[in-house]
């Protein structure tokens, strides 16, 4: 049974499957129209969402499958009454053919797919791992910029608490001579253990203090927001916001992307630059997310 989990279980050649599949969904859309046209996905979301549960959905959709969902699963599934995710994907299993989840534990989806009755895409766990995230983000570096290998990438905002950030730079680690470069307030800085998991790979992290001491030829920029709902206590707002002026001060190759939502650590006012990427490669995440359900039912 195949389960989109973590970022740990991609190769680059799975990588660059899931990319082709993903260009020629993009391009021949009415190709895969019918093809999960006998499939059920169930959609369970336990913390707030668009893009990724609004995407997931009309991934599925657009396949000809059809989906069960409830609102808010945190407080309208049994959830609330103490079941566990086990339980609760024993019982989907029997109306569903997949199942994609979202939740605030870190290991909510190899929970899920512990159960192994079926499919269980992971959209975001606690502040481990976002890997559905991460493809589309490497997808529209490889779009945008031509190439992975040698990408240098600084990394900012909320690098502790980030899921997006630890899924992508396990992506990025799988590339040769990539450069990362993290540059957040002191309390969000980048746990130890990834940046481990970076030498071993063999990419040295370079830990910036300020706009000055990033490279100017950066191909990308990939900002987050703060992920205040996952700390007690007030450390403050973001200090490394990029606005129009800011981004000035860097080639005028270097992209900018963001998971989304922003907050205040980009400026509307950069929105119109030919350099903002964020709202294209959100949309991406749609088709990335068809070749993922096409993927886990070995439709591609
Ligand atoms: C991210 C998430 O949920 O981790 N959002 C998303 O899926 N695009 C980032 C965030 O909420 O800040």
């Amino acid at each position: 049974m195949k389960h989109i989990l973590s970022s740990d279980q991609f190769t680059k050649e799975d990588l660059e499957e899931i990319f082709k599949l993903t260009d020629d969904i993009k391009n021949n859309p009415k190709k895969y129209a019918n093809s999960l046209n006998d499939k059920i996905i169930a959609v369970m979301f336990y913390e707030p969402s668009t893009r990724t549960r609004l995407s997931f959905e009309t991934a599925a959709l657009k396949l000809g499958a059809k989906i069960i969902t409830t609102e808010n699963a945190k407080e309208f599934s049994s959830a609330i009454k103490g079941e566990t995710i086990q339980d609760t994907v024993r019982i989907i299993a029997g109306y569903a053919d997949a199942m994609v989840i979202r939740h605030s534990s870190d290991t909510s989806a190899e929970e899920a797919a512990s159960v192994n009755k079926i499919p269980i895409l992971n959209a975001g766990a606690g502040k481990g791992e976002h890997p559905t995230q991460a493809l589309l983000d490497l997808y529209t570096i490889r779009n945008k910029k031509g190439k992975i290998d040698g990408v240098k990438v600084a990394i900012l905002g909320d690098l502790l608490y980030g899921r997006t950030i630890h899924s992508l730079i396990k992506l990025l680690s799988l590339y040769d001579n990539v450069e990362i470069y993290g540059l957040s307030k002191k309390a969000f800085e980048l746990p130890e253990k990834y940046i481990e998991m970076l030498k071993e790979r063999g990419i040295e992290y370079k830990k910036c203090n300020s706009f000055d001491e990033l490279p100017r030829d950066l191909d990308v920029i990939y900002h987050t927001r703060i992920q205040s709902e996952r700390f007690e206590g007030d450390y403050g707002k973001e200090e490394f916001i990029i606005n129009k002026k800011v981004l000035d001060t860097f080639s005028k190759d270097t992209i900018l992307l963001h998971p989304l939502p922003r907050v205040i650590e980009i400026s509307t006012d950069v929105d119109d630059d030919p350099r903002a990427c964020y709202f294209e490669q959100a949309h991406n995440g749609l088709y990335v997310r068809m070749a993922l359900l096409l993927q886990v039912f070995d439709r591609a």
